[in-house]
């Protein structure tokens, strides 16, 4: 894949622009970066904070060349490299089905997928974005998300010094790593067995994949029991406290404690 690496100093959102870009029929590769978002956005409508200079705000075209029940993979496989691209910077994350990014149950970075038809095709707009520096957090993520930053400073400096420091930490480094494991693991996807090769990268990158106990919200139904792995399209397998398998193919996971599950359960008989 060719990166075409596009930066603005503001912009709304670089989804939003990196869809109208393919809509007109950008190739893939095409990369949108921002240091400051003035209309960031999440899942679910939410707004993604998108301070100047805080984070990484980066948005990619892919015109993927998979059978259209895998485009579910295309958020887990930018998972595992939002993952891999944090390892490099010494910090040990963990994949949240299905599209966030944690370090000690904190979210450091999110994916946004979505999708536009175009003259050449369906096109997906991949839009990452990385938590550099939390000092402006606002309140209501400050007790619920972290920063490189946070991990940076609290890590010891290895002997050789081998791992990037924080001053060398800007947007610029941050998307070439990026892209970089987002052009391995999208290559990946596309193979023939490349399906079942992504999602085993993500089963060994995320603690949810299977035993956890959840509480899902999906389709306004709220599922609660223990991880059971992943369906050949991504979907998120749940063994459900009444013993049924529930198969969640879009929705919101949250964590539940062990003894949170039991006690819950109690109440349900
Ligand atoms: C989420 O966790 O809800 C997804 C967050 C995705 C945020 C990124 S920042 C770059 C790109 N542009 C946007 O407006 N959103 C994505």
């Amino acid at each position: 894949m060719n990166i075409n690496l596009l930066t603005y100093d503001s912009i709304d959102s670089t989804n939003t622009e990196a869809l109208k870009q393919a809509r007109l029929g950008a190739d893939e590769g095409l990369c949108i970066v921002a240091r400051q978002q003035t209309a960031g956005r999440g899942r679910h409508g939410r707004t993604w904070v998108s301070e100047k200079d805080a984070g990484l705000y980066f948005s990619i075209v892919l015109r993927p060349k998979i059978e259209t029940n895998y485009l579910p993979l295309i958020t887990l496989m930018t998972g595992v490299a939002v993952h891999d691209t944090l390892e490099e910077f010494g910090i040990d994350a963990d994949i949240k089905w299905v599209n966030d990014i944690l370090v000690n149950e904190k979210k450091i970075a999110g994916i946004l997928a979505e999708t536009v038809e175009s003259p050449s095709g369906l096109a997906v707009v991949v839009g990452i974005g990385i938590n550099i520096r939390s000092t402006n957090f606002p309140a209501e993520i400050a007790e619920t998300a972290t920063s490189i930053e946070e991990h940076l400073s609290a890590r010891e400096t290895p002997a050789n010094n081998s791992l990037p420091s924080l001053t060398n930490l800007e947007p610029a480094g941050l998307s070439q790593v990026l892209t970089k494991y987002l052009g391995d693991f999208y290559a990946i996807l596309q193979r023939e067995r490349g399906p079942t090769e992504v999602i085993d990268h993500w089963r060994i990158r995320s603690s949810y994949f299977t035993g956890k106990p959840v509480r899902v919200l999906a389709d306004g139904n709220v599922v609660l029991g223990i991880t059971d792995g992943l369906d050949p399209n991504g979907a998120l397998r749940i063994k459900a406290s009444d013993g049924s398998l529930k198969v969640i193919q879009a929705g919101d996971v949250e964590r539940l404690r062990e003894d949170d599950l039991g006690r819950r359960e109690m109440h349900a008989n």
